[in-house]
Protein backbone atom coordinates (compact mmCIF):
# COMPACT_ATOMS: atom_id res chain seq x y z
CA UNK A 1 0.00 0.00 0.00
CA UNK A 2 2.88 2.15 1.03
CA UNK A 3 4.38 1.50 -2.52
CA UNK A 4 1.39 2.29 -4.50
CA UNK A 5 1.28 5.76 -2.79
CA UNK A 6 4.55 6.80 -3.73
CA UNK A 7 4.02 5.87 -7.59
CA UNK A 8 0.65 8.33 -6.89
CA UNK A 9 3.14 10.47 -5.58
CA UNK A 10 5.53 10.42 -7.90
CA UNK A 11 3.15 10.33 -10.86
CA UNK A 12 1.49 13.82 -8.95
CA UNK A 13 5.39 15.48 -8.81
CA UNK A 14 4.86 15.87 -12.76
CA UNK A 15 2.14 18.63 -12.46
CA UNK A 16 2.21 19.11 -8.67
CA UNK A 17 3.08 22.62 -8.66
CA UNK A 18 0.53 23.65 -11.31
CA UNK A 19 -2.55 22.04 -9.12
CA UNK A 20 -1.40 24.01 -5.86
CA UNK A 21 -1.64 27.35 -7.81
CA UNK A 22 -5.07 25.88 -9.02
CA UNK A 23 -5.97 25.57 -5.87
CA UNK A 24 -4.64 28.04 -4.09
CA UNK A 25 -4.45 31.17 -6.05
CA UNK A 26 -1.91 32.67 -4.50
CA UNK A 27 0.65 33.28 -7.42
CA UNK A 28 3.08 34.93 -5.05
CA UNK A 29 3.03 32.14 -2.82
CA UNK A 30 2.29 34.73 0.02
CA UNK A 31 1.00 31.77 2.12
CA UNK A 32 3.94 30.14 2.25
CA UNK A 33 6.27 33.24 2.90
CA UNK A 34 3.50 33.94 5.86
CA UNK A 35 4.13 30.36 7.14
CA UNK A 36 7.64 31.05 7.14
CA UNK A 37 8.07 34.22 8.83
CA UNK A 38 5.92 32.49 11.69
CA UNK A 39 8.96 30.17 11.93
CA UNK A 40 10.78 31.06 15.40
CA UNK A 41 14.31 30.52 14.12
CA UNK A 42 17.34 32.96 13.53
CA UNK A 43 20.06 33.19 11.33
CA UNK A 44 22.34 29.45 11.75
CA UNK A 45 19.26 27.52 12.49
CA UNK A 46 18.42 23.90 11.78
CA UNK A 47 15.07 23.41 10.08
CA UNK A 48 13.19 20.31 8.78
CA UNK A 49 11.14 20.06 6.23
CA UNK A 50 8.48 17.03 6.41
CA UNK A 51 7.42 16.06 3.67
CA UNK A 52 9.05 18.80 1.47
CA UNK A 53 7.54 17.65 -1.84
CA UNK A 54 8.82 19.54 -4.77
CA UNK A 55 10.87 21.69 -2.36
CA UNK A 56 8.56 25.18 -2.64
CA UNK A 57 9.51 25.90 0.93
CA UNK A 58 12.93 25.30 0.87
CA UNK A 59 14.95 28.13 -0.64
CA UNK A 60 12.71 30.37 1.69
CA UNK A 61 13.77 28.61 4.43
CA UNK A 62 17.59 28.58 3.43
CA UNK A 63 16.91 32.32 3.09
CA UNK A 64 14.94 32.70 6.61
CA UNK A 65 18.21 30.66 8.36
CA UNK A 66 21.13 32.38 5.75
CA UNK A 67 24.26 30.62 4.96
CA UNK A 68 25.46 29.87 8.66
CA UNK A 69 22.25 27.75 9.02
CA UNK A 70 20.97 23.99 7.70
CA UNK A 71 17.23 23.01 6.49
CA UNK A 72 16.63 19.80 5.05
CA UNK A 73 13.88 18.66 3.25
CA UNK A 74 12.28 14.67 4.00
CA UNK A 75 10.06 13.02 1.27
CA UNK A 76 9.37 9.28 0.37
CA UNK A 77 8.69 10.04 -3.08
CA UNK A 78 11.72 9.60 -5.72
CA UNK A 79 9.62 11.80 -8.20
CA UNK A 80 8.79 14.55 -6.01
CA UNK A 81 12.63 14.67 -4.76
CA UNK A 82 14.07 14.46 -8.05
CA UNK A 83 11.71 17.85 -8.92
CA UNK A 84 13.17 19.23 -5.78
CA UNK A 85 16.69 18.56 -6.45
CA UNK A 86 16.50 20.48 -9.76
CA UNK A 87 15.04 23.53 -7.85
CA UNK A 88 17.61 23.80 -4.97
CA UNK A 89 20.82 22.30 -6.58
CA UNK A 90 22.34 25.97 -6.20
CA UNK A 91 21.99 26.12 -2.31
CA UNK A 92 24.93 24.46 -0.52
CA UNK A 93 23.02 24.30 2.50
CA UNK A 94 19.78 22.89 1.84
CA UNK A 95 19.61 19.09 2.17
CA UNK A 96 17.13 16.18 0.40
CA UNK A 97 16.59 13.00 2.50
CA UNK A 98 14.39 9.81 1.03
CA UNK A 99 12.82 8.56 4.11
CA UNK A 100 9.17 8.09 5.57
CA UNK A 101 8.23 10.75 8.48
CA UNK A 102 7.04 8.15 10.79
CA UNK A 103 10.58 6.85 10.92
CA UNK A 104 12.93 9.45 11.07
CA UNK A 105 16.54 8.97 10.23
CA UNK A 106 17.64 11.88 12.20
CA UNK A 107 19.24 12.00 16.16
CA UNK A 108 17.37 13.32 19.06
CA UNK A 109 16.66 16.83 19.77
CA UNK A 110 18.89 18.54 16.84
CA UNK A 111 16.25 20.99 15.00
CA UNK A 112 15.27 24.52 16.20
CA UNK A 113 11.97 23.96 13.85
CA UNK A 114 10.03 21.34 11.91
CA UNK A 115 7.27 22.46 9.19
CA UNK A 116 5.03 20.90 7.66
CA UNK A 117 3.15 22.25 4.81
CA UNK A 118 0.11 21.26 2.80
CA UNK A 119 0.97 17.48 3.59
CA UNK A 120 0.08 15.83 7.26
CA UNK A 121 -3.65 15.63 6.96
CA UNK A 122 -2.87 13.16 3.77
CA UNK A 123 -0.62 10.64 6.02
CA UNK A 124 -1.98 7.17 6.40
CA UNK A 125 -2.37 4.76 9.05
CA UNK A 126 -0.82 5.36 12.19
CA UNK A 127 1.99 7.56 10.61
CA UNK A 128 0.45 10.62 11.58
CA UNK A 129 0.85 9.50 15.49
CA UNK A 130 4.33 8.47 14.45
CA UNK A 131 4.98 11.74 12.63
CA UNK A 132 4.00 13.45 15.71
CA UNK A 133 6.33 11.59 17.75
CA UNK A 134 9.23 11.90 15.30
CA UNK A 135 8.49 15.35 15.91
CA UNK A 136 8.57 15.41 18.98
CA UNK A 137 11.88 13.54 19.35
CA UNK A 138 14.34 15.23 16.60
CA UNK A 139 13.33 19.17 18.17
CA UNK A 140 15.23 20.75 20.45
CA UNK A 141 13.99 21.23 24.14
CA UNK A 142 12.71 24.70 23.37
CA UNK A 143 11.82 23.89 19.54
CA UNK A 144 8.30 24.37 17.41
CA UNK A 145 6.64 22.93 15.18
CA UNK A 146 4.66 24.54 12.38
CA UNK A 147 2.09 23.02 10.02
CA UNK A 148 0.24 24.44 7.38
CA UNK A 149 -2.82 22.96 6.03
CA UNK A 150 -5.29 24.11 3.24
CA UNK A 151 -9.46 24.90 3.88
CA UNK A 152 -11.69 23.59 2.31
CA UNK A 153 -12.15 25.82 -0.82
CA UNK A 154 -15.47 27.60 -1.59
CA UNK A 155 -15.61 27.22 -5.35
CA UNK A 156 -17.25 24.37 -6.38
CA UNK A 157 -15.05 23.21 -8.95
CA UNK A 158 -11.72 23.86 -6.84
CA UNK A 159 -13.66 21.89 -3.91
CA UNK A 160 -14.96 18.60 -6.22
CA UNK A 161 -11.19 18.74 -7.55
CA UNK A 162 -9.97 18.99 -3.61
CA UNK A 163 -12.52 16.07 -2.44
CA UNK A 164 -11.73 14.09 -5.28
CA UNK A 165 -8.37 14.19 -4.43
CA UNK A 166 -8.88 13.27 -1.21
CA UNK A 167 -10.90 10.49 -2.06
CA UNK A 168 -8.03 9.28 -3.71
CA UNK A 169 -5.45 9.33 -0.70
CA UNK A 170 -8.07 7.69 1.78
CA UNK A 171 -10.78 10.97 2.76
CA UNK A 172 -12.08 9.44 5.57
CA UNK A 173 -8.56 9.91 7.79
CA UNK A 174 -7.61 12.87 5.89
CA UNK A 175 -11.38 14.93 6.97
CA UNK A 176 -11.13 13.61 10.42
CA UNK A 177 -7.97 15.11 10.79
CA UNK A 178 -8.89 18.51 9.27
CA UNK A 179 -11.89 18.41 11.90
CA UNK A 180 -9.73 17.44 15.25
CA UNK A 181 -6.13 19.08 14.52
CA UNK A 182 -6.15 21.49 17.36
CA UNK A 183 -7.42 18.51 19.96
CA UNK A 184 -4.38 15.77 18.23
CA UNK A 185 -1.97 18.56 18.24
CA UNK A 186 -2.77 19.24 21.85
CA UNK A 187 -1.92 15.55 22.44
CA UNK A 188 2.01 16.15 21.68
CA UNK A 189 2.48 20.17 22.33
CA UNK A 190 2.65 22.11 25.43
CA UNK A 191 0.79 25.04 23.19
CA UNK A 192 -0.59 25.30 20.09
CA UNK A 193 -1.85 28.43 18.04
CA UNK A 194 -4.23 28.37 14.96
CA UNK A 195 -3.52 31.53 12.17
CA UNK A 196 -4.84 31.86 9.62
CA UNK A 197 -3.06 32.78 6.54
CA UNK A 198 -4.10 35.92 4.30
CA UNK A 199 -3.77 33.92 1.24
CA UNK A 200 -3.86 30.68 -0.30
CA UNK A 201 -6.77 29.53 1.84
CA UNK A 202 -4.63 27.66 4.40
CA UNK A 203 -4.15 28.14 8.00
CA UNK A 204 -1.01 27.38 10.14
CA UNK A 205 -0.73 25.81 13.78
CA UNK A 206 1.96 26.55 15.52
CA UNK A 207 2.52 24.05 17.86
CA UNK A 208 5.74 24.78 21.02
CA UNK A 209 7.08 21.93 22.84
C1 LIG B 1 0.61 17.55 -1.04
S1 LIG B 1 2.33 17.27 -1.12
C2 LIG B 1 2.98 18.64 -0.17
C3 LIG B 1 4.34 19.10 -0.62
C4 LIG B 1 4.92 20.35 0.04
N1 LIG B 1 5.01 20.25 1.47
C5 LIG B 1 4.19 21.61 -0.35
O1 LIG B 1 3.74 22.35 0.52
O2 LIG B 1 4.09 21.88 -1.55
C6 LIG B 1 2.48 15.91 0.02
C7 LIG B 1 3.88 15.33 0.05
O3 LIG B 1 3.96 14.42 1.16
C8 LIG B 1 4.77 13.32 0.79
N2 LIG B 1 4.45 12.20 1.70
C9 LIG B 1 3.23 11.63 1.90
N3 LIG B 1 3.31 10.66 2.83
C10 LIG B 1 4.62 10.64 3.23
C11 LIG B 1 5.33 9.85 4.19
N4 LIG B 1 4.71 8.90 4.92
N5 LIG B 1 6.65 10.09 4.36
C12 LIG B 1 7.29 11.03 3.62
N6 LIG B 1 6.67 11.82 2.69
C13 LIG B 1 5.35 11.61 2.52
C14 LIG B 1 4.41 13.08 -0.67
O4 LIG B 1 5.38 12.33 -1.37
C15 LIG B 1 4.25 14.52 -1.19
O5 LIG B 1 5.46 15.01 -1.72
Amino acid sequence: MRRARRVYYDWFSRFYDGFVALHSRDKQGLARKFLVDRLPTQNGGVVLDLCTGTATLLPLLQAKVGPEGQVVGVDFSHGMLKVAQQKTRSFANIYLVEADVGSLPFATGIFDAVICSHAFYELKGDTQNRALEEIVRVLKPKGAFLMMEHDVPPNPFVRALFYLRLAFIGAGRAINFLRREQEVLERYFASVEKVVAPAGRSKVMICGK
